[in-house]
């Protein structure tokens, strides 16, 4: 079996790309098995200090494993434990970009909408089409698109099945930024290396506050933001970049 998860180390980033052509990358469950062991490893060790998440230029991924679904029963698919993999990679310290080119579908879209930012090909398009299928998104699609570009837009995404290009998924929040079909990795990438060229203590700390402002109040959010502050500034990451910046060098950080 050819692994259905590809990793290739390029220090400080690692990049993971979605590996079922056949079946436009859907989701199915030992892909999702395998997407949360690899990310979980490369987590754990400190000199990732990005992960970008892919698929090929064709798609990102076309959703669920539609074959899966249909031969399941609703016990089934709760005794499968898929919640724990969304939360596992919701869970994920190290900043994680989704490189999205082509069809981002589903539980693809719903994957994207997982990682803390998106860069995507002016070929990405992202959808929602489960009530074609007489089922409804259900790793977070409903929740995560509606506070990404607001009620309006989600509803017209998950209601009608229509699909959002890549201008229109950045003019309505969803995607960071758009870049050149031809170039949709190696953008990803360059971004990628400028998050890790930061503090990696920041930089964790900074994605779990901004992760806060969407899914808590006001001053929950800001409560832990200044926790969080005191926390960076505790770091030696902290005294390196700001003794780096008076003295004009480069810092050095080492995530500590
Ligand atoms: N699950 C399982 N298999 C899928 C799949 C999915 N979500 N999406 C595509 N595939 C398979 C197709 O069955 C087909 O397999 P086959 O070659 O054995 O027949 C193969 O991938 C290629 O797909 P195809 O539909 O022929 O490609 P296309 O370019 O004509 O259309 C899409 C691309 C993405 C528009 C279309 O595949 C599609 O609508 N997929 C389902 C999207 C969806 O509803 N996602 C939500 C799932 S809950």
């Amino acid at each position: 079996m050819p692994d259905l998860v590809l990793v290739e180390r390029e220090e400080p980033i690692a990049v993971v790309l979605l590996n079922r052509p056949q079946q436009l990358n859907a989701l199915s469950d030992a892909l999702m098995d395998e997407l949360v062991t690899r990310l979980q490893e490369l987590d754990r060790d400190d000199a990732v200090r990005c992960i970008v998440l892919g698929g090929s230029e064709r798609v990102f991924a076309a959703g669920a494993d539609i074959g899966e679904l249909a031969r399941s029963s609703a016990i089934e698919l709760y005794y499968a434990r898929r919640v724990e993999r969304w939360d596992a990679i919701r869970n994920l310290w190290t900043p994680l970009l989704a490189a999205v080119s082509g069809y981002c579908l589903g539980g693809g879209c719903e994957l994207a909408l997982s990682c803390d930012l998106i860069v995507a090909s002016e070929t990405a398009r992202f959808g929602q089409p489960e009530t074609s299928l007489g089922i409804i998104p259900g790793a977070g699609g409903t929740q995560r698109l509606t506070r990404a570009v607001g009620k309006a837009t989600a509803m017209d995404v998950i209601l009608s099945g229509r699909l959002l290009s890549a201008d229109e998924a950045h003019a309505a929040g969803l995607v960071a930024r758009v870049v050149a079909r031809e170039a949709w990795l190696d953008e990803a990438k360059r971004v990628a290396r400028e998050i890790a060229s930061k503090g990696p203590v920041a930089t964790r700390l900074a994605k779990e506050a901004v992760n806060r402002a969407y899914e808590s109040t006001l001053q929950l959010g800001l409560d832990y933001e200044r926790r969080a502050l005191y926390l960076s500034f505790a770091s030696e990451d902290a005294k390196e970049g700001l003794t780096a910046f008076t003295e004009k060098r480069k810092p050095d950080f080492k995530g500590r």
